[in-house]
């Protein structure tokens, strides 16, 4: 995406990966809108970190960034013998994984890059091919995220008031973002329309990101208060409601995202306005039976018990909101049952929910 910072415009991914120095290169999320800075992952531990404390995250980017990650770690390995080498890198694999448990597609890419890497005879050749299969994820997230603009953008129609949670745009993707592809897509088709994103307390990813984000687009937009939406709705004041998804379970259709999506999808239903969940392939998972069994991350009560923000000296600080002496419990996602969910919106086309499974030939690619 285009990026303008300190007056100067410029094209960046999310994710990127220099191969001359072997470093995963990421956008420092936890820094904008207020400062715009590519930091440079120097080991596999440090790119885990990353995707761990959040200088990446939406589902999409930390999917690419533990493929590099993985691509990263096997690349660092000395010597020959493939049994040592088999263990590292199962040693990479895991901490990679665990660095963010909700989110399906670091598994999913993870998976892809090491099935890739096991068609090599030799050490230096499943480098060789850990790497493509890394920078092939990559590629397919951007090609997905354009087709999902390509069949969401006839949803978005003039004049509409569109309601956004998180952010689920280019920042949680490689480029282009999933929600918000149909809105890049209409914009460039020459529509206009509002887009209200919600601030998604409590770590404010759709006031600092998605209004950045947007704001860079030139797309028209305001942050409303989590609380806020269901006032919107009961008059009238939302036409459509499009988010993102850490894992759609293929077999059920249920939709994890982030906490406060759920909410969303009642309300939505409660006035008849249509509900899309925008997804590359990488977020689904064909394996679970029940939305009960996705984990969901449970982060400090810090980010509930205060908010980060920038001194007016531009330095990034903490304050506390809560009564000191209280305690928070924080859990990231929320699952949403597929019978809230007008549509899910895919680089294959939209399905409803329950069509997943019975499509699942074509959206596997078989
Ligand atoms: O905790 P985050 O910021 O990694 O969560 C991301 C989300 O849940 C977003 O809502 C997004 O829609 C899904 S990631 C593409």
């Amino acid at each position: 995406m285009n990026v303008s910072a300190r007056g100067r415009k410029g094209h960046f991914r999310t994710v990127a990966f220099d191969e001359a120095r072997n470093t995963v290169d990421l956008i420092e999320q936890r820094l904008l809108p207020h400062t715009f800075r590519i930091v440079k992952m120097a080991d596999y531990k440090a790119t885990a970190a990353a995707i761990r404390d959040m200088v990446v995250r939406g589902a999409g980017a930390i999917g690419a960034t533990a493929a590099f990650g993985l691509a990263q770690g096997a690349r660092a390995f000395r010597g020959g013998a493939m049994g040592a080498f088999q263990k590292h890198l199962d040693r990479v694999q895991r901490t990679l994984a665990e660095a963010r448990p909700t989110a399906v597609d670091p598994v999913n890419a993870l998976a892809q890059v090491r099935k890739a890497a096991s068609a090599g005879a030799t050490v230096a050749e499943q480098k060789a091919l850990a790497l493509a299969a890394a920078r092939a994820f990559a590629e397919e997230d951007v090609d997905h995220c354009a087709a999902i603009g390509t069949h969401g953008a006839p949803l978005i129609r003039e004049g509409m008031n569109i309601l956004t949670h998180c952010n689920a745009g280019w920042l949680a993707f490689v480029d282009i973002g999933t929600a918000t592809a149909p809105l890049y897509a209409a914009q460039s088709e020459g529509r206009r329309f509002h887009v209200f994103c919600d601030e998604t307390r409590p770590r404010c990813q759709g006031a600092s990101l998605t209004a950045w984000e947007l704001a860079q687009q030139g797309i028209s937009h305001q942050v409303i208060a989590d609380n806020a939406a269901g006032f919107l709705f009961s008059r009238g004041e939302i036409d459509l409601v499009i988010v993102g998804s850490d894992r759609v379970l293929g077999r059920t259709g249920e939709v994890a995202n982030k906490i406060g999506t759920y909410t969303k999808a009642v309300l939505a239903r409660r006035h008849g306005i249509p509900f899309y969940v925008a997804i590359p392939l990488s977020t689904i998972d064909w394996e679970l039976e029940s939305g009960g069994a996705i984990p969901i991350e449970e982060r400090a009560g810090d980010e509930v018990l205060g908010a980060w923000g920038v001194t007016p000296a531009g330095r990034r600080q903490y304050v506390r909101i809560a009564n000191p002496s209280s305690k928070a419990f924080n859990p990231g996602f929320d699952v949403t049952p597929p019978d809230l969910i007008t549509g899910i919106i895919t680089p294959a086309g939209i399905f409803a929910p329950g069509d997943l499974w019975k499509r699942r030939a074509v959206l596997r690619g078989e």
